[in-house]
């Protein structure tokens, strides 16, 4: 099977705005094949979901962006490419430490702390997916966090050592790769158990707000477009859009 992330597709730039947005000037000027990695050591305008930022101390995490033209994905399966993401960087983080659950739709955390973030960049063709930027910010080295980021932990912060950043990048592409071909190779079952498995908070009681207000709940899965799907006390099935609906505690 030939690598999708081959090292010479790998493009390291000292600083630009966003890894995201270079990825998709890129895909628009050059048509950059799929399997192509943008990574930073800065980025001056990182970009989180919705108008957030993304706050990373210059060269102590990896802040990438991979292109892949999953040509095989059907526009309405399109959330697959949010959870292959999402289990590739939770399988590479599973190798350091227990706690590592999916905040629906994709943030990645250990514990009740947010460890990474992913933004995900796609557009269609026809029926089927033409490309996706997949941006990934995830704490390596930073230990202290500044911006007010509700909750963040880095590898650092959870183990007490340093590390060299390109082994881990490596670690991590080779982990998504995996994901990636799963996919491809056996289709979206597997990898929707698995996601299921993996969601932060799954079939546990909470405290949920949506445009109602407060509730009590616990999330139950997923629709086929990977909206969340919360039961309230009233067993009544809420289901929401990202950003429709908070978690509280
Ligand atoms: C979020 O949790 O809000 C998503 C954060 C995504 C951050 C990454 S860092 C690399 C890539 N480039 C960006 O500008 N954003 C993503």
């Amino acid at each position: 099977m030939p690598n999708l992330f081959h090292p010479d597709r790998i493009i390291r730039v000292n600083q630009l705005d966003s890894t995201n947005s270079h990825a998709l000037h890129l895909l628009k000027n050059n048509n950059t094949s799929g399997g192509t990695v943008v990574m930073a050591l800065n980025q001056t305008e990182g970009r989180g979901q919705q108008t957030n930022t993304w706050e990373s101390e210059s060269g102590k995490n990896l802040t990438i962006s991979l292109i892949l033209r999953p040509d095989f994905i059907l526009a309405q399966d399109q959330f697959q490419v949010s959870m292959i993401i999402s289990l590739g960087v939770s399988d590479y983080l599973r190798a350091y430490t227990e706690n590592v659950s999916v905040k629906w739709p994709n943030d990645i955390y250990i514990g009740d702390k947010k460890i990474a973030g992913i933004l995900i960049e796609q557009a269609i063709m026809g029926a089927y997916l033409s490309h996706s930027v997949c941006g990934i910010g995830l704490n390596i080295n930073q230990s202290k966090f500044i911006s007010d980021a509700p909750n963040p932990i880095s590898l650092n912060i959870l183990t007490k050592k340093e590390y060299n950043l390109e082994d881990e990048l490596l670690k991590l592409l080779a982990a998504i790769e995996k994901r990636y071909f799963q996919l491809f190779n056996d289709g979206g079952e597997i990898i929707e158990q698995d996601y299921l498995k993996s969601l932060y908070w799954i079939n546990e009681v909470h405290s949920f707000k949506d445009e109602e207000g407060t509730f009590s709940g616990k999330i139950i899965g997923i629709t086929e477009f990977g909206q969340l799907q919360i039961e309230d006390e009233q067993k009544k099935i809420r289901t929401y859009n990202f950003k429709e609906v908070s978690f509280l505690r």
